[in-house]
């Protein structure tokens, strides 16, 4: 039985994470920290607005975080504990993922930055490093619901680096577009050049398309989350994995 602890655990992510980890056999649920609804249940489980309170009490295992906006404080604290940080929440700086690195190969034992848990999102950024190595243009739109605060988003810069990867692997020259790079029109393109428009609406949930352009054809690999429950067998599948692992894992696609 794995002690899972969530933090945000009343955000829209939050939420469905304790609802899985009741669900699941092999998991229990044995804290659950937010600033909002504190002292309310979520099954036996009372809510605090401490995370300290969260760990001392429960004796978590694994924290599943979705709290937002990330503090690395609080994942750094989990590990100094011989917790495992499962951390979903994204917009950490180059400067934290080394810092939670160095703290796993400290404390040999594990923490998860996963920028993306569907699966599909991660054969989407999988099959995007293929098609790159024979059509290398492109371009990413995402699109997401209007209360998401970072753009681009996560998964976006995501796919964008393990494209680069394929460039630099491959050695690989992509001929740049016509007009100035800088436009704001022409969106983000801090990573290899590739340029993700950010689109943010209601109604929408997770939705990117990676379009690569060839002369005379195009090809468009789209994901869509449709329902937050998208997510939830790969956070299942990093809660198990944790377990195991004595390292440092950012992104999905290492444990698939
Ligand atoms: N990795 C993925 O697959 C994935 C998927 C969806 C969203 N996300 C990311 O997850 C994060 C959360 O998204 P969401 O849509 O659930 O947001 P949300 O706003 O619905 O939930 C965030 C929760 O964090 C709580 N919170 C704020 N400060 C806190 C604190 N100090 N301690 C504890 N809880 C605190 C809030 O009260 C809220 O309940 C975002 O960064 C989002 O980009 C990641």
């Amino acid at each position: 039985m794995i002690k899972v602890a969530v933090l945000g655990a009343c955000g829209r992510m939050g939420s469905e994470v304790c609802k899985t980890v009741l669900t699941n056999e092999d998991l229990t649920l044995v804290g659950a920290c937010d600033i909002v609804n504190v002292g309310t249940k979520i099954g036996d489980v009372v809510i605090t607005d401490d995370y300290k309170k969260m760990v001392s009490e429960g004796c978590p295992d694994v924290v599943v975080d979705f709290s937002k906006p990330f503090s690395c404080e609080k994942s750094e604290y989990f590990l100094e504990k011989g917790i495992r940080p499962v951390i979903g929440t994204t917009g950490q700086t180059p400067e934290e993922l080394e810092t939670l690195k160095g703290l796993c190969d400290k404390y040999k034992t594990s923490a998860m930055v996963i920028p993306n848990f569907t699966i599909g999102a991660v054969l989407m950024m999988k099959l995007s490093q293929e098609v790159a190595k024979y059509m290398p243009n492109c371009e990413i739109i995402e699109l997401h619901h209007n209360q998401k605060i970072d753009s681009p988003s996560g998964t976006a810069v995501r796919t964008a680096k393990m494209i680069k990867d394929v460039y630099d692997k491959e050695n690989i020259e992509v001929i740049k577009a016509k007009g100035n790079p800088d436009d704001p029109a022409r969106g983000y393109h801090e990573v290899g050049d590739i340029h993700i428009h950010s689109v943010r609406l209601p109604g929408y949930v997770a939705h990117q398309e990676v379009i690569f352009g060839g002369p005379g054809q195009t090809l468009t690999i789209r994901h869509d989350s449709i329902d937050r429950s998208s997510y939830m067998p790969g956070v299942v599948m990093c809660i198990r994995a944790s377990m195991e692992r004595c390292d440092f894992i950012y992104g999905l696609d290492k444990l698939l």
